[in-house]
């Protein structure tokens, strides 16, 4: 039966305590971590989100009955004890961050039973993931994710602190919406008072916050949850948390200023690591040319080498192919790893396949000079030696080559390049590497669609000077679009946006919307511009991915309370879920079966 706490106050969380509170008298509460019951004598481990702390039940210094109640407590159990702090009489235990002290009681009081759970509640779970999530406020028991959203908690706290001190005002935008051009398929939501017609839930708050520029605001921000209806991975959630930010009268530079402040602030502050500013920033062409990947991750180098020059006249068919066709020949040199064995390199052939490619050719340098090859039958020993040279091959380096298209050449390289040094250990989390990635082509051709699309979306402008290419080569218009990289993951991204209507209806235009159709989705922003419309810019962070990294976290999951699965559901509440027939005919929604 459970005993009230009625008449106790909690005085300390279990590791507020410690030995300079040796002598006075506390009260905690919270969960029986195990019961050591040493026969008169019985050692209970109390945690709480804090920490946990050892209260000793002694002959002599309790009495009996204490003791006897202490020996039915079990795992689980909620517990409140007032008792008298003291040093360890026996040894200290160095891995508690109480472990200098203990509890002698005076008083437990037994507040809620617990049956045994599903799982231990301990650090570094062995238990799958799926079972944990389906008792996720179990699994939030634990030291480790209890640390997590203890942190997230104050990296949105700071983030508060320091936009408001920057001169920001926190504004909530709507989530029952239009739906907003991001790119994702929309979250949609029936409405019931008028039937056949939907709400999206926003995939960000972007049409709002430029209003909000128009409105006068000039600088805002919000910790926003956003919908995005796409297929889900380790650092994609259907919903998840924008850091969102928008600001009047500034270009690229001041975007980054004020944000690379604000990352050194969390960073000094959360995990005590000095972010050195300016943060390296580098352009996108950059960015594929030498990582494959628009998000780079240089805590390591591995770099890409376009080697397209120095193939070009071999007799190679897979390498004069790709160049024929307006393709490149690119490769990475992975060092110290020549003598790989073969069943691992089909491994890693097979791995480029998943990315798009057609085969990965390899040189192996051997300790004693020579080269074994994949294609060296098709090359003569001077063109290998000079493919070797090109890529600063040495005794026993692997070097591994990718012939295609750029884009897939970049894909195939990018990925390899991070497999890799997973595999040889090169991806340190202790490691922050920030990075800038600025220019980002403004469109992308989707051949999918037969037509351009926005890179980032349509209301990001184009650089200045490549306004002049928008007719005649759209492709190659760069944008006044930045992303923030940490460590390989796009942790932010945003853009300057268009303000100059002209310039809108060119980008609507190359993105084929009729005027029509552009007034038709956005009909609300174009109106408002014709009010009045301060030049701004903006940038948004999915705060889930920030902290996952600070956590040194592989997976979103890790550092939302409740997170969904893969396929969109959620384990514990069984979402999404079937409804009533009368909700259904309410909304006038039939299921096709
Ligand atoms: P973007 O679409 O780049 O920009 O999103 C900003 C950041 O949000 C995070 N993010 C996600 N995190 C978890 N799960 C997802 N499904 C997911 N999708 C995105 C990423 C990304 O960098 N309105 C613009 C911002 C702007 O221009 O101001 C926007 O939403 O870390
Ligand atoms: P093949 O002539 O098909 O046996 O190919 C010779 C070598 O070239 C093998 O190692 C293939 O994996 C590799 N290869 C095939 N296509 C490509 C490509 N597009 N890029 C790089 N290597 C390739």
């Amino acid at each position: 039966m459970a005993e009230s706490m009625q008449g106790l106050k909690r005085t300390h969380r279990c590791a507020e305590l410690s030995a300079a509170n040796a002598g006075e008298t506390a009260t905690i509460m919270g969960w029986v971590q195990k019961n050591r019951n040493k026969g008169g004598l019985v050692f209970v481990d109390v945690r709480d989100r804090s920490g946990i702390i050892q209260v000793v039940f002694e002959e002599g210094k309790s009495d009996a009955e204490l003791i006897e109640k202490a020996a039915r407590l079990r795992a689980e159990f909620v517990v409140a004890i007032v008792g008298r702090v003291e040093k360890r009489s026996g040894a200290v235990n160095q891995n508690l961050a109480t472990g200098e002290i203990e509890i002698i009681p005076e008083q437990l009081r037994i507040l809620s039973e617990s049956e045994t759970p599903p799982f231990p509640i301990e650090e570094n779970s062995k238990t799958k993931e799926e079972v944990r999530l389906k008792y996720r406020y179990l699994d939030l028991r634990r030291p480790d994710l209890q640390r997590n959203m203890m942190m997230r908690s104050r990296v949105a706290t700071l983030t508060r602190q320091f936009l408001a001190e920057e001169g920001f005002l926190e504004i909530e935008t709507p989530v029952l919406i239009g739906s907003t051009p991001e790119g994702a398929r929309d979250y949609l939501v029936p409405s019931r008072i008028h039937q056949g017609r939907f709400y999206a839930l926003p995939q960000s708050p972007q049409l709002f916050k430029q209003l909000l520029m128009c409105s006068g605001y000039d600088r805002y921000f919000q910790i926003a949850r956003c919908f995005r209806d796409e297929d889900l991975r380790a650092d994609r959630q259907p919903e998840f948390t924008q850091i969102d930010m928008e600001l009047s009268f500034v270009d690229v530079d001041d975007v980054i200023d004020v944000n690379e402040r604000l990352l050194a602030k969390i960073f000094k502050e959360v995990l005590g690591v000095e972010v050195q500013l300016p943060l390296p920033r580098m352009t996108w062409q950059e960015a594929m040319d030498r990582y494959g990947s628009d998000k780079p991750d240089i805590r390591f180098g591995m770099e890409l080498c376009d080697v397209t020059e120095v193939v070009k006249d071999c007799e190679f068919a897979v390498f004069k192919g790709a160049i024929e066709n307006g393709g490149s020949v690119r490769g990475i040199n992975a060092k110290g790893q020549g003598g790989m064995p073969r069943k691992k390199i089909d491994k890693l052939v097979s791995f480029a396949k998943d990315y798009g490619a057609k085969g990965l050719a390899y040189i192996a340098v051997q300790e004693d000079g020579t080269a074994k090859s994949s294609f060296a039958k098709f090359m003569t020993e001077e063109e290998t030696a000079a493919l070797i040279q090109a890529m600063g091959g040495e005794k026993g380096d692997l070097l591994l080559f990718a012939a295609d298209k750029n884009k897939v050449v970049w894909d195939v390289l990018g990925a390899l390049r991070l497999e890799l040094a997973r595999q040889m250990e090169l991806l340190d989390k202790n490691d922050y590497r920030f990075l800038w990635v600025t220019e980002f082509p403004l469109l992308e051709w989707s051949e999918e669609q037969n037509r351009y699309t926005a890179m980032h979306h349509p209301f990001t402008m184009p650089m200045e000077e490549d306004l002049e290419l928008i007719d005649s080569e759209p492709g190659r218009v760069r944008a006044k679009a930045y992303d923030i990289v940490l460590n390989g993951n796009e942790i932010g991204g945003g853009s300057v946006r268009i303000f100059n209507p002209e310039i809108q209806n060119k980008m609507f235009e190359v993105l084929g919307f009729t005027p029509e159709q552009a007034q038709e989705q956005f009909g609300f922003l174009l109106t408002a511009f014709k009010y009045g419309v301060p030049p701004h810019a903006g940038l948004a962070y999915g705060l889930d991915r920030l902290v996952m990294l600070m956590a040194k976290e592989d997976s979103i999951r890790d550092v939302i309370a409740f997170p969904k699965v893969k396929d969109a559901s959620d384990l514990m509440t069984e979402a999404p879920t079937q409804v009533d027939q009368k909700q259904l005919d309410e909304l006038g929604l039939k299921i096709v079966e």
